[in-house]
Parts: structure tokens; C-alpha cells; sequence
């Protein structure tokens, strides 16, 4: 987060100690640390969007892993490796969308490998360290990120963005917020429209949380007024998040993205992906490989406490939508903008 009031999620003490991290679903009304002690709390908090965001997915099944194993009953290194593996399977079945999940896991499992030899107290605290290092890198790429994804912000500007992809959704700082963060910090005058995101409101409840927190201008609009925003000429470009890109450039975000990058080219206002490379998945082809979250009706139908939908009436609750990379103008990583967003260009930048 930026202006932490508390780290979006960090690790406490040395192999006994907990992985502390935001309670994001009391936001913005409460906030409240939880602290997860073991790997069943971990999948149920990202289960649950208590820590969500896609980079932020990652660093908690990072911590998830040390969880499940620190206190393996395991006496010989195979024993060990199995119940690492078996974390990471575990773990892995929380949610499907965000490829910065499964990064993290086969991260974790093949540092798991390297540590081979060095006997199970040793491997258990290699991987803790090994956790660490994946969060304090996210914190690291992030604001790489705002560097490079600044300099196409121009003062004056009228940005957007959908959901949350802020210091909320990663370790530190965020992606698209990360690129408002930085510009606000040179002195460029921009004005924010923060989509509300439904079903569970992370652009209200979240994005203009942070915004504001940082002083930046922020105005929150109704998912279905971005066209009028638009048209009225209020916005200039467009930075959101991404869970997964696939090789040909297309990206996967929160559901009601895909809107927003066709009003954006209808409008002929730049639309932009800002991601680390974690979340490029250079072996799905395209979008149309992409697992996409279906979510519970209930928060749809009756998401914060009262109901706005008749009982039984049938819901669909796809929680992300595929924008096809020829929408979108540019992904900012930390390697660098890619442009024009192709799968050579894709693959050009996260492999230099
Ligand atoms: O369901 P959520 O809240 O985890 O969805 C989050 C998003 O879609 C974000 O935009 C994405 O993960 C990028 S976060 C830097």
C-alpha cells in the first residue's frame, strides 16, 4: 500500500512467527491485521479475497508454502519434498485465474530442490527465506513499475482504472496505481476515475481508499458511467492490472475490464496493462486459454449484507474477462513497455 497505515502483507518473527497480512474485506470501513498461522487459513484467506490481487496472491501462497511445512513431521528429505509438493497442490486450488499463484508455487517447489542436502531444519528456513525474497522482489518490481509506466503519463491527465491493482493488490505500491503513485510523486497533476468494480466494490472500497490516502485526485464512478466519463472527454488513458497474459498479449483482469479497453478504443483513448513479468504466462497461448474464476451467486445477489435480487433467480458470476491484445496499447513491465502488444514483442521483453 502506499502510505501504509500496515504492509499489505508481510511475515513476523523467524520460522515460528505468522505471515501478518491486511483483512482486505473489512475495507475501507475497518483495518485489521490477520494473522495466518497455518496453510488452511492461508488458502481460506485467499479464497475469500482477504488478500487478493494477483501479485499479492503470489507473495501469500509464497508464505502459504512455509506454513504447510515448517512444522513437517517429515525425518528424511523425500518425506520433506513430498509434503512440499502437497502444500503447493493444496494451495494451488484457492483460485485459477491468477497466474502469479501458480508462478509462486513452482517457485517455491523447485527452491524446495535446490535445497536438497542441506537437511529438513535447514530446507525449512531456506524456504522461508526464499518467501521473503518473492515479496521484497514484488515490492522492488512495483515501483520499477510506476517508473517506467510514469513516463506515459503527461500532466493534466484524466486517467482510469478498474479494480484494484494498487499497494493493496501487491506487497508494495501496486501496478496501474503504482504508475498514479509515481506520477503524483513527480508533480504531474492528474485526476483519477476509479471504476467501482462490481460485485465486491475493490475499485470503491480499495482503489479510492489508497488514492486518497496518497492525496491523489480521486473521483469514484459507477462501473456503467465509464462510456458518458469518456465521452464527455474526462479521460486521457487508461492503466489497469492484469491476473494473467497470456503469449499473444492478451490479458485476463477483473471482470468488466474487457468494457472498459472497447469504450477506450471506440473513444481513441490508449488503454494500458501494467504487470510484472510473474504474471505473463508465456505457456498459455491466448486469452481463450485462460481459466476464468466463477464466483458464489450470493455476491452478486447479496454481496454486502442486504439482498438487491428475488431468492432463486439465477446468477452468473464470472470474475475476470479476457481484453484481446489488440485493445490494449502497451503492457508496462519491469522489463520494459511492450508495444505494439504481439506475441513476439511478448515474448521479446520477458525473456531479455
Ligand atoms: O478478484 P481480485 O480482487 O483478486 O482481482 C484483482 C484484479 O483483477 C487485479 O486487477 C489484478 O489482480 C491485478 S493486481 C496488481
Amino acid at each position: 500500500m502506499s502510505n501504509a497505515a500496515a504492509p499489505t502483507i508481510t511475515w513476523v518473527g523467524g520460522l515460528d512467527g505468522c505471515c501478518e497480512l491486511i483483512e482486505q474485506t473489512l475495507l475501507p470501513n475497518r483495518l485489521e491485521i490477520l494473522e495466518v498461522e497455518d496453510q488452511e487459513t492461508m488458502w481460506d484467506a485467499i479464497k475469500r479475497l482477504a488478500v487478493r490481487g494477483a501479485p499479492a496472491i503470489g507473495v501469500a501462497a509464497a508464505f502459504g508454502v512455509v506454513l504447510g511445512v515448517r512444522r513437517s513431521a517429515a525425518t528424511d528429505e523425500d518425506a520433506f519434498q513430498a509434503d512440499v509438493a502437497a502444500t503447493c497442490d493444496y494451495l494451488a486450488t484457492s483460485r485459477p485465474t491468477a497466474v502469479n499463484l501458480f508462478w509462486a508455487l513452482d517457485r517455491m517447489r523447485t527452491h524446495a530442490v535446490t535445497l536438497r542436502g542441506q537437511g529438513i531444519v535447514a530446507m525449512k528456513q531456506g524456504l522461508l527465506d526464499e518467501a521473503i525474497a518473492v515479496m521484497e522482489q514484488d515490492r522492488a518490481i512495483c515501483h520499477k513499475l510506476g517508473e517506467i509506466g510514469s513516463l506515459l503519463v503527461q500532466d493534466g491527465d484524466g486517467l482510469m482504472t478498474h479494480c484494484n491493482a494498487g499497494g493493496l493488490a501487491t506487497a508494495e505500491y501496486g501496478t496501474a496505481l503504482a504508475v498514479m503513485f509515481e506520477a503524483h510523486a513527480q508533480g504531474k497533476s492528474i485526476t483519477v476515475f476509479a471504476n467501482e468494480t462490481r460485485p465486491l466494490l475493490q475499485g470503491a472500497r480499495l482503489t479510492t481508499w489508497e488514492l486518497q490516502r496518497a492525496g491523489i485526485d480521486v473521483t469514484l464512478i459507477c462501473d456503467n458511467m465509464a462510456a458518458q466519463v469518456m465521452r464527455e472527454g474526462k479521460v486521457q488513458r487508461v492503466f489497469v492490472g492484469a491476473d494473467r497474459i497470456a503469449r499473444n498479449g492478451d490479458a485476463a483482469n477483473k471482470i468488466g475490464t474487457y468494457a472498459i479497453a472497447v469504450l477506450a478504443k471506440e473513444h481513441r483513448i490508449p488503454f494500458y496493462v501494467v504487470a510484472p513479468c510473474s504474471t505473463i504466462d508465456l505457456e498459455t497461448p491466448s486469452g481463450d486459454e485462460i481459466p476464468i474464476e466463477e464466483r458464489p451467486p450470493e455476491e452478486v445477489t447479496e454481496g454486502f449484507g442486504s439482498r438487491t435480487a428475488p431468492e432463486g433467480v439465477k446468477v452468473y458470476s464470472p470474475a475476470f474477462d479476457v481484453t484481446p491484445a489488440r485493445f490494449i496499447a502497451g503492457v508496462v513491465t519491469e522489463r520494459g513497455l511492450i508495444t505494439p502488444v504481439t506475441e513476439d514483442e511478448v515474448v521479446r521483453v520477458v525473456t531479455s
